[in-house]
């Protein structure tokens, strides 16, 4: 995630989003939520934001009437969060052009909070240190701190303990867009404890995790019951996208859907997924994306 300056007082920045390659539930917390074992890595769907500094105050337009833009906003409390961590009088014009799907587990909101806070220190040529970023970052959300670093990470904790595990190996995703969204609060509420057989990933390195993404082990996630449970018509589409060989899994709390696909996917049976997922799900091609931190 690299911020452009665009003159000098404007700056763009695309910022991508993330599959849950594995995703296991290990506790849950007296705060009420839960502590995760998870590999996310970041893929290269991605909204553009753009921030000028030409008018005090925050504030944020969007091309999706439905997003709010008040500071219910995380790219309005990230912007917060940086002029009170930096002291600087607040001036900043949002734009947001939103291309990652809105309650699809592929935390386009998080990788939007990081986008704004990089934004900002390079409009004002004000970086913070890295300790002040993973504090504004884990102020932001569970899935936010991953951000500061992409590629592909170990993220334990409620997600803020990260392990980089550098950049992946080259690989292409078939993202699945069902025309619905799941809230996470409520597919974690949706979980039933205790777990069935839990899924312990034990010590791992970059060559371990990469050998069980080639074999199809390591996918793995714990929400895709309480999904389905919540979202029937998740499971109808899961057993659809096999039939026509995409094994597809849930990522994050859902509803998206996703499955590592050949290089040729597009030429080779591209059409005839699209075609057979027709009116339940929109197909997406995605590259993974290197590490930026
Ligand atoms: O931290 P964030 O705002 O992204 O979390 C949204 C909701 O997801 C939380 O309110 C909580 O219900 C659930 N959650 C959880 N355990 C986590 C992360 C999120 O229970 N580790």
């Amino acid at each position: 995630m690299c911020p452009v300056r665009d003159g000098a007082d404007r700056v763009s920045i695309r910022t991508p989003c993330k599959l849950n390659l594995f995703l296991e539930v290990t506790g849950k917390r007296p705060d009420g939520y839960h502590d995760l074992d998870m590999i996310m890595e970041a893929i290269d769907i991605c909204d553009t934001i753009v921030v000028a500094r030409d008018a005090p105050g925050i504030a944020l337009t969007t091309d999706r009437p439905d997003i709010p833009t008040d500071r219910s906003n995380i790219i309005v409390k990230a912007a917060e969060l940086f002029f009170a961590a930096t002291g600087i009088a607040p001036r900043a014009r949002f734009h947001l052009e939103k291309r990652v799907p809105v309650g699809g587990g592929l935390g386009g909101g998080s990788a939007n909070g990081i986008g704004a806070l990089f934004a900002l220190m390079a409009l004002y040529d004000a970086p913070l240190p890295d300790e002040e970023q993973f504090r504004i970052a884990c102020a932001l959300g569970s899935d936010v701190p991953f951000f500061l670093h992409g590629g592909l990470a170990r993220c334990r904790g409620r997600g803020e303990i990260i392990a980089p595990l550098g950049s992946g190996a080259p690989r292409r995703f078939a993202v699945l867009v069902p025309p619905f969204g799941l809230g996470t609060a409520a597919v974690y509420a949706s979980l039933e404890f205790p777990l069935t057989s839990p899924r312990r990933l034990g010590t791992i390195s970059s060559r371990s995790v990469e050998e069980r993404i080639r074999s199809g082990a390591l996918f793995f996630n714990r929400l895709e019951d309480p999904a389905v449970k919540l979202r029937p018509e998740l499971g109808a589409l899961m057993r659809r996208a096999r039939e026509v060989g995409v094994d597809a899994h849930l990522t994050g709390s859902g509803a998206c859907l996703f499955a590592v696909v050949s290089s040729d996917f597009d030429r080779s049976h591209g059409g005839l997924v699209a075609r057979a997922l027709e009116g339940v799900a929109e197909v997406s091609i995605a590259g993974n994306l290197p590490a930026w931190g």
